[in-house]
């Protein structure tokens, strides 16, 4: 399994010095898509006039915009909650931008004031990708991450 305490912390040291938000979310997309076994994408959709939209990604190409009500991305956001789906073909209304993803685990990014801004969002081609421990340890991740990124630079919010 990834060691997550090692990812947060080269992220962490990734994105200290560098205050540019854009950057920062790309550097971490390449981290956590190149860390990690059987992933097919890893990336972010930013909050922008309420809509989610396409950020820094690595993976094939994914559909620009989603509305709140759809897919994953659409339900962790709304439930601001974690959703880690084993097998997304039983998720009513996934969206599926690649064809190979069967399973998907979705996080809600904060800014400062603790507002939803973003998503992280990562797919696998395997069914059941990521356990209990993935998701503790992404979503301690995200916790860090969501601190470092400067979301008023990306325009981010309703
Ligand atoms: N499957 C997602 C859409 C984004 S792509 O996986 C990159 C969803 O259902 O929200």
């Amino acid at each position: 399994m990834t060691d997550y305490a090692l990812l947060t912390e080269q992220i962490t040291a990734l994105t200290a010095d560098c205050p540019w938000a854009l950057a920062n979310l790309a550097n971490a997309a390449a981290a956590l898509y190149w860390s990690m076994d059987g992933i097919n994408w890893a990336g972010f959709y930013l909050l922008r006039q309420g809509k989610l939209v396409l950020g820094p990604f690595q993976g094939k190409t994914a559909c620009t915009v989603i509305e709140p009500e759809r897919g994953v991305c659409g339900a962790a956001f709304r439930q601001d909650r974690v959703m880690n789906v084993p097998d997304v073909h039983q998720f009513p209304g996934h969206i599926a931008c690649d064809s190979a993803s069967n399973s998907e685990l979705v996080i809600p990014l904060h800014d400062g004031a603790g507002k939803r801004v973003a998503v992280l969002d990562i797919d696998s081609t395997g069914y059941s990708r990521f356990s209990p421990e993935d998701e503790e340890g992404l979503t301690r991740l995200a916790r860090e991450l969501e601190k470092r990124i400067r979301w008023e630079d990306l325009n981010c919010g309703d």
